[in-house]
């Protein structure tokens, strides 16, 4: 199993809309992809599902592992380990686990626990950050999950610091703005800054270990590492309505490359090509423009939309493209997940 999370720390740049768009495009490779809504605005469960679905989802009981945040409770709580998730079926080879608003309350504990990870005594608050990841692990296992996609929001706290500790690879979706520019900045450092912490903290954990005869208290190993490698990341030309972007979004998509490098992959003096030839673009998605609101409504893939679904005339071109661009973007990130 690969576990990858499309991360930035520029909101509104089409995280949960290539999320979900590109968990159905890799199912239809013939991979079993799992969804996992960790953001607790709940978009991509809002995209995915009915009112009424999300409704019974919310109506069940914690032990019935319905959300992310059911899953995790008992951890939340201290009394036990993660409920079992049930999973929802969205395609074939392609299911959810939706998100909810109450894992905001898990976050404050993931932020309480983060100190003590790096104490001697760090087994609970080790138990605490690593739920997502036993849950990813978990499905993995149960379900022959071969990738889980999470959808994150963007900010950089101890929520998506869990999430991105359990990832695998990291996808970065940007556009060519002043503050995708910026949010690369921060998204580079963030990473890198835990994933040196988890190692420093691994480091110490074993040391425990080594003291205590090779296991914890818990009966359990070191926790897992994930490399959190970042894969690439595909440009979003949401307000570029031409095949070559606008004159005054290229000036910022010709930058892209070189914070890339620097700020992403920390190569400070790599020479960077120009953005059209650059290697980490796994693709430019275009603007998809009134079909957005009708796969939304749809819940649907853009790809699949039609005439039933709303669409006219020229549009049918832009559902093609959609596929085309989504089929090409899922073969990219194949490719790079089965090397991550
Ligand atoms: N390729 C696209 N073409 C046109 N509109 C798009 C495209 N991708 C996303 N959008 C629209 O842009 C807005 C933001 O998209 P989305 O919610 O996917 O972003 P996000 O990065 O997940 O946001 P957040 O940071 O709030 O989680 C939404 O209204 C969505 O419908
Ligand atoms: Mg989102």
């Amino acid at each position: 199993m690969k576990s990858l999370a499309l991360f930035n720390n520029k909101g509104g740049v089409g995280k949960t809309t290539m999320t979900f768009n590109l968990g159905h495009m890799l199912a239809r490779q013939g991979r079993e992809v799992v969804l996992i809504d960790c953001d607790p605005q709940c978009n991509l469960s809002a995209l995915a599902l009915t009112e009424g679905e999300l409704e019974e989802v919310f109506a069940s009981d914690a032990s019935m592992g319905r959300t992310v945040a059911a899953c995790v409770e008992r951890v939340r709580i201290g009394n036990g380990e993660l409920y079992k998730p049930a999973l929802l079926e969205l395609a074939e080879h392609l299911s959810i686990l939706p998100g909810d608003l109450t894992l905001s309350r898990f976050e404050g504990k993931l932020a309480k626990a983060w100190p003590e990870v790096f104490s001697t005594d760090a087994e609970s608050a080790v138990f605490v950050t690593t739920a997502i990841e036993r849950l990813a692990e978990g499905l993995a296992i149960e379900h022959d999950v071969d990738v889980v996609l999470f959808d994150v929001g963007p900010s950089l706290g101890a929520l998506n610091r869990a999430v991105l500790l359990a990832c695998d690879a990291v996808l970065i979706p940007l556009a060519p703005d002043l503050f995708s520019l910026r949010g690369l900045e921060n998204v580079g450092e963030a990473m890198r800054d835990w994933k040196d912490d988890w190692g420093q903290a691994r480091i110490r954990i074993q040391q425990a270990q080594t003291r205590t005869a090779g296991r914890r208290r818990d009966g359990r190993g070191a926790p897992r590492e994930h490399a959190m490698e970042p894969i690439g990341y595909v440009l979003q030309q949401h307000l570029a309505r031409e095949e070559v972007p606008l004159k005054a979004y290229s000036r910022w998509a010709e930058q892209i490359p070189a914070y890339y490098r620097r700020f992403v992959l920390g190569q400070e003096s790599e020479p960077a090509p120009g953005q059209a030839a650059d290697p980490h673009c796994l693709g430019h998605l275009r603007h998809f423009a009134s079909l957005v609101p009708l796969a939304q409504a749809a819940r649907k893939p853009i790809f699949d939309l039609k005439h039933a679904d709303g669409v006219l005339g020229t549009q049918f071109q832009l559902v093609e493209r959609a596929r085309a661009e989504f089929k090409a973007l899922a073969q990219k990130v194949l490719q790079r997940l089965d090397a991550a």
